[in-house]
């Protein structure tokens, strides 16, 4: 389910044309479906209709403000973690009261930002960052609401890189020491445990591992209730894999058909981290052609798109479909690898794919970039971030324009004495 679709052999996003956006911010950038983003939302608000449920957004898939907003304005919540993305839901106007703190490593300045922003609990990584909360909460005098992250020691079967929920991952409190961590929490004065989280991976293709997982998260939530403790939300994290290539994603409705009749008995709601669900399939990057360059044993198309805008293929070995945004007739399929401008033999963006036959000038758009791509972005080889653009229907919006070379030494400072 997505809106960006061929007509007559050119590609549209919504109403408008591709080329026609490129010819208007140039090369390259990402471009968005709001569409996309609210069906997305829709469909996975829908399939957890039969409980009660938050979708708080996390916001690491692609944070800009704009879309963020957009998601508050369905009614998600948001997933943080950390200040500076605690910092742009408030600012997209998420309620605090459905916002959730994840993370290793929160600071006591984020911890004392977020308590005092009232947000709906911390998901809680270690027994040190339980008693850190706790001292911070009772020196301002309230009491934070707090899930503990579980460790569900489960095999989520996708990259492991993005694999979370096992033993040997640095993620969550190890089940078999919760229950003890929860009653710590009970009698501290400064917490409020309301919640249980997990979060066993990203890009999980079967709902066997959320099954697997939430047997044993239910059970946790059972033995609380026997201990008194008053626990209202589940949350089931994020993970939902999508289609990027030909593989086959289950549907939002088939996730939930296997996970919903596990927490319904519960009572409690249930929270959703959905991050690629929502985002991955509603963005592309488009990029120009540069040169075709032919190499002693391979034909390389080179773009003016790198590594530094997309690392997903470079980091996970991800790959991401891509075709031209004008199709041409009788194009010769060659074998090519897409590579960027930048200064490294990883800087590619496909290897080894079949790709009509292009020249210098032609638009290419790499799919599936919407989560985890502008987000992940840097200014390696000091190359300008590119623009964000939003098409709803016929409208096209900059919600964050190209950086200038500017930008790029804004905060940098050549000490006066140095020389
Ligand atoms: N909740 C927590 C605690 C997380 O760590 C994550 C993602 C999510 C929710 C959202 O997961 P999603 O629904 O998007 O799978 N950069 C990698 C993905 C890293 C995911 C990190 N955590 C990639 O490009 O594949």
């Amino acid at each position: 389910m997505n809106d960006f679709i061929y007509k007559t052999g050119t590609l549209y996003c919504e109403e408008l044309r591709v080329s026609d956006i490129a010819e208007k911010v140039g090369t390259p950038f990402y471009l968005y479906s709001k569409n996309t983003f609210t069906s997305h939302f829709n469909a996975v608000d829908q399939a957890f209709g039969d409980v009660p449920h938050i979708i708080a957004y996390s916001v690491k898939a692609n944070s800009n403000v704009a879309i963020v907003s957009l998601m508050a304005h369905q009614g998600a919540g948001a997933d943080v973690v950390s200040g500076g993305e605690l910092f742009r839901a408030l600012q997209a106007g998420v309620d605090p009261g459905k916002i959730v703190f994840a993370g290793l490593g929160k600071t006591a300045s984020e911890i004392e930002y977020a308590l005092k922003e009232g947000i709906l609990m911390f998901n809680v990584e270690s027994s040190q960052e339980l008693m850190l909360i706790n001292e911070i909460a009772s020196g301002m005098g309230v009491e934070a609401p707090i899930a503990l992250r579980v460790n569900p020691d489960i095999d989520p079967q996708t990259h492991p890189y993005v694999a979370t929920g096992l033993k040997q991952s640095k993620f969550g409190i190890p089940l078999s020491q919760a229950m003890a961590e929860y009653e710590v929490a009970q009698r501290l004065p400064g917490l409020n445990p309301v919640g249980i989280h997990q979060h066993i991976g990203s890009q999980i293709m079967d709902s066997a591992p959320f099954e697997n997982s939430l047997v044993k998260i239910t059970n946790l939530a059972r033995s609380l209730s026997v201990l008194g403790m008053d626990i209202k939300y589940i949350n089931i994290g994020g993970g939902f894999g999508i289609q990027y290539t030909d593989e086959e994603a289950p549907a939002p409705d088939q996730f939930a058909n296997a996970i919903v009749p596990l927490l319904k008995d519960t009572g409690c709601t249930v929270i959703l981290e959905v991050g690629r669900m929502i985002a991955g399939n509603a963005g592309i990057l488009v990029t120009s052609v540069l040169f075709n360059k032919q190499g002693e044993e391979k034909k390389f198309v080179v773009v003016d798109a790198a590594m530094n805008d997309l690392i997903r293929p470079s980091l996970y070995q991800a790959i991401h479909q891509k075709s031209p945004v004008a199709e041409r007739d009788g194009a010769e399929e060659l074998k090519v690898d897409v590579v960027g401008p930048i200064c490294e033999s990883g800087d590619f963006l496909g290897q080894d794919l079949n790709l009509p036959e292009v020249q210098p000038g032609d638009l290419l758009a790499v799919f599936t970039a919407g989560a985890y791509g502008f987000a992940m972005s840097s200014n390696y080889n000091s190359r300008t971030r590119v623009p964000e653009i939003l098409v709803s229907g016929r409208k096209a919006y900059v919600i964050r324009r190209r950086e200038t070379f500017e930008d790029l030494i804004r905060g940098e400072a050549i000490p006066d004495d140095m020389l």
